[in-house]
């Protein structure tokens, strides 16, 4: 194990965003005295510690107490006695009282609040799925679904579908018509009060398409939202889906400052990098884990570091080399299996939720910690992968990315030109263009 040092010390420093106003009790703040909390390193075995969670289920699995007063009531007098005979391990009659069904808890159930969250493209492969998950989560009262009138399942439908589950997220939708409207005209009721949007709105890569095509198409589609989010939200939380991450998010963030606006408040989701990483290694090791991804999101600019989790570290050094190209190119084993009929939508639905919890978590005062793309001068900057720490404000700190081995070394020196000039590309697109008011 090496200590990281030849590209230069600052990638150790923990960063605090210093030069802007941060909430009073977050300014310098170390982890575990940020208003009295410690931060929680987000992973899904976290949650099952929370006591109402594991308890609910119970109640659940027991539907038919509620429907067993229908023999009685029926006068089939006969059936009363089977009625009253045992249902599973519990004695049924008149005299018991009868136990209505719970609604199952397939979210965590804290922390709780009343947030509301805009999914952009919500109709779309990885926008129904997130929405769902977002329409689940007890930090959300209010979703707001935006789509385009030609998505493959009409926004109002998705709307409607989600209304039917239970709890108490209040479920809207607005539609866009393609090459017509446009959401700073059209989704003034959608992102108004907003304190997430979520924006998996975009186009896949086609067969042939050149780097720059795809990052232009889909750099138009996102400039359309977030300058929506600039007039109508500019307090939210952005976090940005829509490929290519590691130039769009700079080309957005940038835009988002000429606007003179946070720019802690634009997130790459680069989650379903360390989702991947952690269940691979739990594949391997029968361990759940927690696995640092870092750098950026679009093949060799992820770079696992495996070394920082005792599951992770406890892998042979020969093995490492393959899960960390496995990582790199894990969305291609998911659109070569799908054969054409898309790429990762489920696995990034549920990475996307789970980044979604981190910040609303951190906004209701339970700072989260999680990797993100966002800005950082970390290795000279502009933008960069790493964990960073959710809070109040959004990104409230980004952490020093510890010690690296040998492995991990020669990939963050192959890693950081590759994601200059992606970086690049994004400030290139920004350079030439404002916001609409
Ligand atoms: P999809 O085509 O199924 O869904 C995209 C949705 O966005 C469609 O419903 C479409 O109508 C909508 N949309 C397009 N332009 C819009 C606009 N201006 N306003 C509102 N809605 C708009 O595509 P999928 O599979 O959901 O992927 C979406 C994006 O996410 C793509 O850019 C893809 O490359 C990216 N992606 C990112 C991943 C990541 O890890 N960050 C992983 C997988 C995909």
């Amino acid at each position: 194990m090496a200590f990281y040092g030849n590209l230069g010390a600052q990638g150790f420093a923990s960063q605090t965003l210093a030069p802007r106003t941060i909430a009073a009790p977050y300014a310098g703040a170390t982890v575990g005295t940020v208003s009295g909390y410690a931060p929680q390193v987000a992973q899904p075995r976290a949650y099952a510690a929370q006591p109402t969670f594991t308890s609910q289920p119970a109640f659940a699995a027991q539907p038919t107490y509620a429907a067993q007063p229908t023999y009685i009531q029926s006068g089939i007098s006969s059936l009363a006695p089977r009625a009253a005979t045992v249902l599973g391990s519990t004695v049924l009659g008149a005299a018991q009282p009868v136990r209505i069904s719970q609604p199952v808890a397939a979210a965590p159930t804290k922390p709780e609040g009343n947030f509301k969250v805009c999914v952009v493209g919500g109709a779309g492969g990885i926008g129904q799925p997130l929405s769902l998950l977002m329409a689940q989560c007890p930090l959300v009262s209010e979703l707001a679904i935006i789509d385009l009138n030609v998505a493959m399942v009409p926004a109002e439908g998705v709307q409607a579908d989600l209304s039917h589950i239970e709890g108490k997220c209040k479920v809207t939708s607005t539609v866009l018509v393609l090459n017509e409207d446009k959401a700073i005209d059209k989704a003034a009721d959608a992102l108004s009060g907003c304190d997430l949007v979520l924006v998996p709105a975009g186009v896949p890569r086609k067969p042939g398409q050149d780097r720059k095509d795809l990052l232009n198409i889909n750099c138009d589609i996102a400039k359309g939202t977030v300058e929506a989010c600039a007039k109508y939200c500019p307090n939210a939380v952005v976090a940005l889906i829509v490929n290519p991450v590691n130039s769009v998010v700079p080309a957005m963030c940038e835009l988002w400052k000429k606007a003179g606006l946070d720019p802690r408040k634009i997130v790459g989701i680069s989650t379903l990098d360390v989702v991947r990483a952690n269940k691979f290694v739990q594949e391997i090791t029968g361990m759940p884990c927690s696995i640092p991804v870092i750098g950026g999101h679009a093949g060799k600019t992820i770079l696992p570091l495996f070394s920082q989790d005792p599951a992770g570290a406890s892998i042979p050094g020969d093995m490492i080399p393959e899960l960390d190209e496995r990582v790199q190119n894990a969305g291609t084993e998911v659109v070569k299996a799908k054969n054409g009929k898309g790429s990762a939508t489920l696995s990034m639905a549920y990475s996307g939720a789970r980044l979604g919890k981190a910040v609303l978590s951190g906004l209701a005062g339970v700072p989260v910690i999680e990797c993100a793309y966002v800005e950082s001068n970390m290795f000279g900057g502009p933008y960069f992968a790493s964990q960073v720490e959710f809070g109040r404000e959004g990104v409230m700190r980004i952490l020093p990315i510890g010690d690296l081995t040998r492995h991990e070394e020669a990939r963050l020196e192959e890693l950081l030109p590759i994601l200059q000039d992606e970086i690049q590309d994004g400030l290139e697109y920004a350079a030439t263009r404002e916001f609409a008011q």
